[in-house]
Order: structure tokens, then sequence, then C-alpha cells
């Protein structure tokens, strides 16, 4: 889905760029353009963003140890 009408910055792009190593809006930002005209978009940007970077956290502490491993 579009998320910035003015750049034509879909919600796939920002996800990607997230993965692609961008922590913060800020990066996002410098990188696609999003929020850079109007700035109608930066509410949901910033919470893709956030979503994005809390899946991205997730997953790795899910990979950090090994399946059988556990606190006792
Ligand atoms: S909709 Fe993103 S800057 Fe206008």
């Amino acid at each position: 889905m579009y998320v910035c009408l003015c750049q034509g910055v879909t919600d796939g792009q920002i996800r990607e760029a997230v993965m692609d190593g961008c922590c913060s809006f800020r990066d996002v930002r410098e990188t696609l353009g999003v929020a850079k005209q109007c700035g109608k978009c930066a509410c949901l940007a910033k919470e893709i963003i956030r979503e994005t970077i809390t899946e991205l956290q997730t997953t790795q502490a899910s990979l950090a140890y090994p399946a059988e491993y556990s606190v006792a």
C-alpha cells in the first residue's frame, strides 16, 4: 500500500529499508524521501518503522539461542 503519495513510497519499501539497515525514521526519510513534502505520511511511516524494528528484534532474539536452550 502507498504510505507516501507525494514520493510514491510503499509500506514494503519502508520495511525493506529497515531490513537493509535503516534504524530510525530519519534514516528512512533520507533513504526513501518519505515525508519530505507535505508530511502527512510521517505518522504512518513511523508506525511501520517501529513495527518492523520490533519484528526484527523478536526474530533475532529467537535466533540467539538454540531451540533446546532453556534458562533454568
Ligand atoms: S504524503 Fe508523504 S510527504 Fe506528502
